[in-house]
């Protein structure tokens, strides 16, 4: 008799790690229902876009994509196309698509992913386009599998949505409100990660300084972390966390802890405190600014990266220099730059967007420049150093070396045996460039 073929998905994953993650989980659905993964199209039975919305590129991206797929559907008419994540939280965009991309068998949100299995069986049954978004959060749900790849990096979620309303993001419109995991089930997750032989976890949220605000235990952000650190894993991160909430008993858990990475994430999206203001990030500059001294004070060779947006309503060219003035001042390791996009639904789309583009690319452009050669620079503070890396495998760029990350976060390339992937080996750095560190195996390290 013949054996039938499994059939298989495709996920295209775009945004941020709370939507890989998610992947991840619907990854792990699929598998449970027996499906296979694949990496080629017109081998795929069922290609699920998981997409984002925080900037309008990243929108016509998709829809893009999405019309290319027509054309697949034709010569493949059992295969099935989804859209979720947090585009489809948009009625715009569910309206869009109804319209005029017929080829879509389902559209789901980012509050029902567990909902996977269901959402099949009725896509198979039915002609028409299933819709199911849900507007607002439900439950939390437990227990789904997860589809971790490479069993020595694990995302785990500690907390959905975000309460903060910044004027410029969707987020909080396609995430919903702040829901915490509860403390038991987040623990549990870590020791048996830590059990599989994971050696690195990174705790997500959108804001994960305000976990523990919506529970009834007293427990917070600070109390979780400490507890996580009991664990032994020897790597955590953390993601994103906002400097309004960045408590002095945060930073000191950090500092004392012994396997909390010197590694912190506090995007601060504007220099000038007008602007600041108006994008309702209530944290002024200076208090950015004392943040961010204490930090370097408390936690030595810390590594910071941070968000900037350029070309915000009404930002001026004087106020643009604070942005500017703030990098030089705080010399990131690493910053992600963005030009200002209006988002349907945000309090900024009313904002008139008075800023031209090409004056937007042009400050895109100075801060570029301005955080390359600081990049540069504190990369050279590590040549002639060792530094711990975990080895993940082999280089995408250079793939006759090896690959991993310090626990700052830099990518380190170097010579070495395959036995060494998974393992925590010292390097010694020779050479800094801008994004990466080239070194060698430096067995008497320290
Ligand atoms: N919760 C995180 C990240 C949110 S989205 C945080 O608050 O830090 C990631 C980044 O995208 C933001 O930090 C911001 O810099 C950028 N971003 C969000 N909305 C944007 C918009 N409308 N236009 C341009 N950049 C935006
Ligand atoms: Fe968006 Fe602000 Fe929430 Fe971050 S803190 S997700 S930028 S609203
Ligand atoms: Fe994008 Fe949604 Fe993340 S809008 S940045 S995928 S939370």
């Amino acid at each position: 008799m013949e054996v039938k073929n499994r059939r298989k998905y495709l996920f295209r994953t775009y945004g941020c790690q709370m939507n890989e993650h998610d992947t991840e989980i619907m990854e792990g659905m699929l598998n449970e229902l027996g499906y296979a993964p694949t990496t080629t199209e017109e081998d795929a039975d069922f290609i699920i876009f998981n997409t984002c919305s925080v900037r309008e590129n990243a929108d016509n991206k998709v829809f893009g994509e999405i019309g290319r797929m027509k054309n697949l559907k034709r010569s493949n008419p059992n295969m099935l196309l989804a859209l979720c994540g947090c585009m489809a939280q948009q009625q715009t965009v569910v309206d869009r698509i109804l319209k005029s991309y017929p080829q879509v068998d389902m559209v789901f949100g980012t509050h029902n992913i567990h909902k996977l299995p269901e959402l099949i069986e009725q896509a198979f049954l039915s002609k028409e386009t299933i819709i199911d978004v849900w507007q607002t959060e439900g439950e939390i749900v437990e227990n789904l599998p997860r589809a971790r790849k490479d069993g020595l990096k694990a995302w785990v979620t500690i907390m959905y949505g975000c309460n903060n309303f910044c004027t410029y993001c969707i987020v909080p419109h396609t995430r919903g409100r702040e829901r915490s995991r509860s403390f038991e089930n987040i623990i549990t997750e870590i020791k048996q990660l830590k059990d599989e032989g994971y050696k690195e976890v990174t705790l997500l949220g959108q804001n994960v300084n305000s976990y523990g605000n919506d529970l009834e235990d007293n427990v917070d952000f600070p109390t979780l972390l400490k507890e996580i650190d009991k664990i032994g894993i020897n790597r955590i991160r953390f993601m994103t966390s906002h400097p309004k909430d960045f408590t002095d008993e945060l930073m000191d858990v950090i500092k004392n802890s012994e396997n909390i990475c010197e590694q912190i994430h506090l995007p601060f999206q504007a220099g000038s405190d007008e602007v600041l203001k108006r994008m309702n990030r209530k944290h002024s500059r200076e208090w950015y600014l004392d943040k961010i001294n204490a930090i370097k004070n408390n936690i030595p060779n810390v590594a910071l990266s941070t968000d900037i947006i350029v070309g915000f309503p009404g930002e001026t060219d004087e106020q643009f220099e604070k942005t500017l003035d703030m990098v030089r001042q705080v010399e990131f390791d690493i910053a992600y730059t963005f030009i200002y996009s209006p988002r349907t639904g945000t309090p900024a789309a009313n904002l008139e967007d008075n800023i031209s583009l090409s004056d937007k690319k042009r400050r895109l452009q100075a801060l570029i420049q301005t955080q390359n050669d600081i990049s540069k620079k504190k990369n050279l503070e590590y040549v002639n150093k060792t530094v711990e890396v975990l080895v993940e495998g082999y280089s995408k760029t250079n793939t006759d070396k090896l690959t991993g990350r310090t626990r700052t976060n830099k990518v380190v390339n170097f010579f070495g045996e395959d036995t060494l992937i998974g393992q925590l080996v010292n390097i010694r750095i020779e050479t800094a460039k801008t994004w990466s560190l080239e070194g060698v195996i430096d067995n008497d390290g320290k």
